[in-house]
């Protein structure tokens, strides 16, 4: 299973996958290329310490979507890898028909929250601020709801008594790193 990952950031959960990938637990899902759409995002780093080619894309000229010529670059770019499966980690762009249609049912997306509860930007962020005592991660299909599609598992994390929200947000983070190798190892059979 061709395995391609795109992310904006740090690139935490695409070290988890690569990490895995190196420990054999990942069965037959294979990470082919790291794509982001920042130049300086930490997951681009990834890649020649893992030897996974890793790459910027250009996303503009939109600043929260990929529609339009970024879009085209990247189904492109995404496309040239023929890949079995698209893995947003944390890639913090709405994506548009174009790139959905390209690779339809064929992306997933990995959410800090137990969705349908707190969809959007700063999940943890809006769980904390609400005061629940139960939060978690997600991995769904994504499809044009955004954060809407078929949930394909999920973690929960307790908010323990006196928890700050760095404290929270590390624990949520954990639960991500374990969930999505899982998932994808589960995807591949
Ligand atoms: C993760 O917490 C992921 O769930 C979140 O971005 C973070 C990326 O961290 N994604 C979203 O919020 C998508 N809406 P990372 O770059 O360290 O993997």
């Amino acid at each position: 299973m061709r395995v391609v990952l795109l992310g904006s950031g740090r690139g935490s959960n695409a070290e988890a996958i690569l990490q895995a990938q190196q420990e054999g637990r990942l069965g037959r899902a294979r990470v082919v290329q790291l794509f982001s759409d920042r130049p300086d995002a930490g997951i681009l780093a990834l890649g020649p310490r893992f030897g996974v080619p890793a790459a910027f894309v250009d996303p503009a000229p939109f600043k929260t979507k990929l529609e339009g010529e970024g879009e085209a670059r990247f189904i492109a770019a995404v496309g040239g890898c023929a890949p079995d499966l698209v893995v947003l980690a944390g890639f913090m762009r709405v994506l548009k028909p174009g790139f959905l249609g390209a690779f339809a049912g064929k992306i997933i997306n990995l959410h800090p929250s137990l969705l349908p509860s707190f969809p959007g930007l700063d999940a943890i962020g809006q769980a904390w601020r609400r005061g629940v005592k139960i939060t978690g991660c997600t991995v769904h299909h994504v499809t044009a709801d955004v954060d809407g599609g078929p949930i394909i598992d999920q973690t929960a994390v307790r908010f323990d008594a006196g928890m700050t929200l760095e404290q929270l947000t590390e624990k949520v983070h954990a639960a991500e790193h374990a969930l999505l190798p899982a998932v994808l190892a589960s995807l591949a059979g």
